[in-house]
């Protein structure tokens, strides 16, 4: 099994008033390419940065992020914006959805910025929004979707451009099991036969959490090896 993703000795520390909070406490992580990971903890316990750093949002206060042995961490950002869209795929725990573009504009958002022709990005996004079951939608903007609506326009966003490693901040936390339990399938592109993809995700939902290769507990920044 090959290591896709590797943090060596992380830290974040954002600055808070006159004081500091440090979300993540000398984190070292590895992730296996084709694998399924999920990120639990409490609430505040410092996942949602965590994955922020893997995906090159952000950048660690200290220690190091590598993908297939190239530095995240050392990226400038204009390097970095292209090699997150050749690589990742991320589904924000907000969504993140742009407002003013409605459902199809947003999954060809992406592709647009890859530069995939017009004809060829509409019939993916078209594809990929049938695919979260919102093939009815497309032209629905950001507020005249339901809270789960919105998540799956952003999880076919995540998918458009068919990466290779996919970060999902509780992708299907406002979703019921039936419908949470086939995007996962979708996430995965285990369903499609296709090469496996790696996951990364965050979750509360425990039946999610059991369909993981891997599960990695978080507490107070730190890996919490305890039960
Ligand atoms: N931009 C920021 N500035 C200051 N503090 C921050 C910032 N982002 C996060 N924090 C703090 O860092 C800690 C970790 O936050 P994070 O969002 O990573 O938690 P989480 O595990 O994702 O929580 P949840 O399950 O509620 O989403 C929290 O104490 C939070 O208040
Ligand atoms: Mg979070």
């Amino acid at each position: 099994m090959s290591t896709i993703l590797q943090a060596s000795d992380i830290s974040k520390v954002y600055p808070s008033g006159e004081d500091t909070v440090t979300a993540l406490n000398h984190l070292s992580l590895e992730f296996d390419a084709g694998r399924i990971t999920a990120i639990v903890g409490p609430s505040g316990s410092g996942k949602s940065t965590l994955l922020n750093l893997l995906a090159g949002f952000d950048v660690p206060s200290s220690g190091n992020v590598t993908h297939n042995g190239n530095s995240i961490t050392a990226m400038p950002e204009t390097t970095l914006a292209s090699y997150r869209l050749a690589h990742f795929g991320f589904i924000f725990q907000n969504y993140n959805l742009v407002s003013i573009l409605n459902a199809q504009e947003n999954v060809e958002l992406p592709l647009s910025l890859a530069s995939v022709p017009r004809l060829e990005r509409t019939k993916r996004a078209k594809e990929l929004l049938a695919r979260v079951g919102l093939g009815k939608r497309i032209t629905h903007r950001p507020n005249q979707l339901s809270g789960g609506e919105q998540q799956r326009v952003a999880i076919a966003r995540a998918l458009a451009t068919n990466p290779s490693v996919i970060f999902a901040d509780e992708p299907t936390g406002n979703l019921d099991s039936a419908t949470g339990s086939g995007i996962l399938e979708l996430l995965t592109g285990r369903s499609e036969g296709s090469e496996a993809r790696t996951l990364i995700l965050i979750t509360h939902d425990m039946e999610v959490a059991a369909r993981a290769d891997k599960i990695v507990k978080i507490r107070d920044g730190r890996l919490d090896s305890g039960a």
